[in-house]
């Protein structure tokens, strides 16, 4: 059993989530505070150790790997031609808004939203259209008279993230079909973004539907992006790739590349194998101590601070902190006064909510909830 309690010094390693306020104690950027499995920092020791570090392409067992996983995850039979390696997520995103949308047309998202999804369409001066998702029974969802009345024949693309960051959300076979479903009426290319999938907190309750597993014909406008970073805490190394079935939005999508791509790095393929190859018992071990802080989070807020809405997090080490009804004006000022660095909400659409990052030590989550609770009470 891995032992996620051990503390690790990050401070002054250059770390973003440690370093960018030193002053403050860190729970804002999906970045845990555990080292990666072993037999992925053996992978990436040994290519180190190699000692020549020139251009890399995508070698054959992380293909296999690559095909494996997808295999065994998700349950698709993945050619090889169909899979985009690319340098992260992010770079990914820009480059669909700017290989399907024109000067002047739209990008469709929901909030409150990982902050890159509103700012993407800048790259490819391109508006954003944002609807909010809605909370019915307790379970946030799309608000689908919304987005039927918000979109216009100028808009290109659809951009979801499930599970959703920040809501914790796996969204249902159902809510992906729709959605699939309205991007092919509309004519949108659906962006998902898949990269949290592997942080399902209980798979047998809330189980993983991709766009990969959409019928055919449906997945004909597609772009699945995954990767092993968030799960495996490697996103300092770079690497991503996309699940495109159709040729013509393929191909459309990697001629935008153009030159604005940089090599991926050689290290961040051999540990990305690893990850998928031999991750699977570490992963599991995670998930149960992401459990245990979950809960933690739950019990504590909902306890003493009655007043903090949290939704139901299904997936993710994120929380989704809802600060309207708390009787203070400007509750993130607060929590920074306090000590503590979570992630303001209003970078996702939605002001008086922040996000908290519970991928660290329990001792360590169990002492910011307590400043938490004393900075809102
Ligand atoms: C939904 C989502 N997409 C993408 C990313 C970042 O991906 P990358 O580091 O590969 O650009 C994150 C990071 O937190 C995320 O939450």
């Amino acid at each position: 059993m891995t032992n996620f309690d051990i503390p690790i010094a990050r401070r002054k390693t250059g770390s973003l989530k440690w370093d960018r306020r030193p002053d403050l104690d860190p729970f804002w950027v999906a970045d845990m505070d555990f080292t990666s499995p072993p037999e992925v920092i053996e992978a990436i020791r040994k290519r180190v150790d190699h000692g020549v570090f020139g251009y890399a392409i995508p070698h054959p067992s992380l293909l296999d790997a690559l095909q494996t996983y997808l295999q065994s995850r998700i349950g698709v039979i993945t050619p090889e031609e169909q899979i985009v390696h690319l340098g992260g997520l992010v770079p990914a995103l820009s480059l669909a808004a700017r290989a399907f949308g024109k000067p002047g047309e739209a990008v469709l998202t929901c909030t409150p939203s990982y902050p890159p999804f509103l700012g993407i369409h800048h790259d490819a001066k391109m508006e954003l259209i944002a609807t909010d998702h809605v909370l019915i029974d307790g379970c946030w969802t799309f608000a689908w008279d919304t987005l039927e009345s918000k979109i216009t024949p100028a808009t290109k693309l659809f951009i979801l993230s499930n599970p959703q960051n920040p809501l914790g959300r796996v969204f249902t076979k159902d809510e992906i079909t729709q959605l699939a479903t309205f991007c092919q009426r509309h004519d949108l290319i659906l962006v998902s973004d898949e990269i949290h999938c592997d942080l399902i907190l209980d798979e047998a309750k809330t189980p993983h539907f991709s766009a990969l597993n959409l019928p055919e014909e449906l997945q004909q406008h597609t772009i699945t992006l995954l990767a092993p970073s968030k799960t495996f805490n490697i996103a300092g190394l770079g690497y991503a790739f996309a699940v495109i079935p159709n040729k013509g939005v393929r191909d459309r999508f990697t001629a935008a590349r153009g030159h604005t791509q940089p090599e991926i790095n050689c290290i961040a393929y051999h540990a990305a194998e690893a990850a998928y190859r031999h991750g699977e018992r570490w992963r599991q071990d995670l998930l149960a101590y992401l459990r245990t802080n979950r809960d933690l989070v739950n019990s504590t807020l909902s306890e003493k601070l009655p007043n903090l809405a949290i939704p139901e997090i299904e997936a993710t080490y994120l929380a989704w902190l809802d600060g309207t009804a708390l009787p203070c004006d400007n509750p993130i000022e607060r929590i920074e006064r306090a000590g503590l660095f979570l992630s303001d909400g209003a970078f996702f659409g939605h002001r008086r909510c922040f996000r908290l990052n519970f991928g660290t030590q329990t001792n360590h989550l169990q002492s910011a909830l307590e400043t938490l609770v004393t900075a809102l009470s």
